[in-house]
């Protein structure tokens, strides 16, 4: 049940995120709604406890936990560059967005693989 939300706002996350990046290259002015502010907040800080939740559920810390550490580390990476893409401007916004796009896709394979490290 609960991995099915952490399903749900995984796919709300990227949508927002990348939606807001289009937003932010043809409409900037949406991107200052509020809904549009606060929504993708919600969304993440929505995926980070469920995220938590599951850890505690599946009790994952009594084993090899170095994949959940790199998930929330890749995590950051994805909510910094992120934030990058959409505030930036020209060739840094998407280098920024191609390097959240590449955190997130690391999280994912990382969650299915439970290997921080599962391309050596
Ligand atoms: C962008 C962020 C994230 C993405 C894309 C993501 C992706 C996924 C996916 C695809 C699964 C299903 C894996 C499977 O069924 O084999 C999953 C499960 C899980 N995720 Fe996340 N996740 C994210 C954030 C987090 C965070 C921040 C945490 C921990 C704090 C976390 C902890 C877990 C745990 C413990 C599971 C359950 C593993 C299982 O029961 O097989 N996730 N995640």
């Amino acid at each position: 049940m609960i991995k099915m939300f952490h399903l749900i706002f995984i796919l709300l996350s990227i949508v927002s995120f990348v939606g807001r990046v289009i937003l932010a290259q043809m409409h900037s002015e949406m991107l200052e709604q509020k809904w549009i502010k606060i929504g993708p907040h919600i969304v993440n800080t929505l995926l980070l406890i469920t995220g938590f939740v599951l850890v505690f559920q599946g009790e994952w810390l009594s084993g090899e936990y170095g994949w959940i550490v790199a998930k929330i580390i890749a995590l950051l990476g994805y909510v910094g560059l992120g934030t990058v893409a959409i505030k930036s401007q020209g060739v840094l916004r998407w280098q920024a967005f191609a390097g959240a796009m590449a955190c997130f896709i690391y999280i994912a394979i990382v969650a299915v693989s439970k290997q921080a490290l599962f391309f050596l």
